[in-house]
């Protein structure tokens, strides 16, 4: 395989490249029968004489089935063996480690749930599922490692979530493979793929400052959330302890998941899909708190679920009210 493709270091890699090459070889076998067919037709049926005319043909059942019945089977062998590795890529197992990535013109920010904070450069464990969810505090980005086969674009006003499982130690190049102005060649970076030991090793090294959890819990606090999702039933929020990865009832009588974009929406539109019981009285809170703050509140979020652990224990939540604060706009 690797003479035709770039060096495979995820699990994916290989079924990606796998179904590529399948692709190819179908492509270049039609092509090539095809473009013979055509020349050895045309010499072999010139016409000889001025005067000579072709039989007209009319219909052979046979040849419409085997025309049919052939591209059939291959476009349903190509659609069932793209739709197992689609869902393969994009289901991110439960127990993935939570990287949080805002993407700008023209730089990645990548933040681990402790609180270490990297500028174009990742480091990951090997044989460990990592789940991405991103943010674009602008332009269209795309997250690019061609080793990994992982490519996912990052789109303003909405996340991005997408996994990857390295599978080999290494350096690996990261690109941004969208164009999104001037200094888009420039927007690139490393992944680190390390060995477990070296991987703890490196989270032990330099201080990791307030863990994305903590941060999350001050913005909910900064932005007067708690003054309305107050612990205590009868408040006049829903209380969010648990919220993460819980279906909600919703006063439109449908239910939904509670995953990172339906936290986002409930906070930059939250009448969208408003849950069953509650006023729709909360103000939008769009273009008031930053992408950065919108991945930090999720996190929080994320540690208020009992739900399977995605790092290190979060700090405790925020006092259930404070009086200081205004209180949201009716
Ligand atoms: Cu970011 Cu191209």
């Amino acid at each position: 395989m690797n003479f035709f493709f770039p060096e495979e270091a995820s699990t994916f890699a290989r079924h990606v490249d796998g179904l590529y090459l399948f692709l190819i070889l179908v492509t270049a076998f039609f092509s090539l029968l095809i473009g013979t067919l055509v020349v050895v037709f045309a010499i072999k049926y010139h016409r000889k004489s001025p005067d000579e005319i072709a039989a007209e043909v009319h219909e052979s059942g046979v040849l419409e089935i085997v025309w049919t019945v052939i591209p059939f089977g291959l476009v349903m062998i190509m659609f069932v063996w793209g739709a197992s590795v689609y869902f393969r890529i994009t289901r991110p197992p439960g127990t993935a480690l939570d990287i949080y990535v805002t993407a700008k013109q023209w730089m990645w920010k990548l933040q681990h749930t402790d609180g270490h904070r990297e500028m174009n450069e990742l480091h990951v464990p090997v044989g460990q599922p990592v789940r991405l969810t991103m943010a674009s505090e602008d332009v269209i980005h795309s997250f690019y490692v061609p080793a990994f086969r992982f490519k996912r674009d990052v789109v303003p006003g909405r996340f991005s979530v997408a996994w990857f499982e390295a599978t080999k130690p290494g350096k690996y190049h990261l690109f941004c493979a969208e164009y999104c102005g001037t200094r888009h060649s420039n927007m690139i970076g490393w992944v680190y793929v390390m060995t477990p030991a070296d991987y703890q090793a490196w989270l032990a090294g330099g201080a990791p400052g307030e863990s994305l959890a903590a941060s999350g819990a001050r913005r909910f606090v900064e932005n007067a959330c708690n003054t309305c999702h107050a612990e205590q039933s009868g408040a006049r929020g829903p209380s969010l302890a648990g919220l993460y990865g819980r279906n909600v009832q919703l006063a439109n009588g449908q239910t939904v998941l509670a995953d990172e974009a339906y936290i986002r929406e409930s906070i930059v539109n939250p009448h969208a899909r408003l849950v069953a019981g509650y006023p729709p009285i909360m103000p939008t809170y769009q273009g008031l708190i930053t992408e950065d703050g919108l991945l930090q509140l999720v996190a929080y979020l994320k540690s208020l679920s009992p739900a399977p652990a995605t790092g290190p224990a979060a700090s405790s939540p925020p006092a259930a009210s404070n009086p200081e604060r205004k209180a949201p706009r009716p």
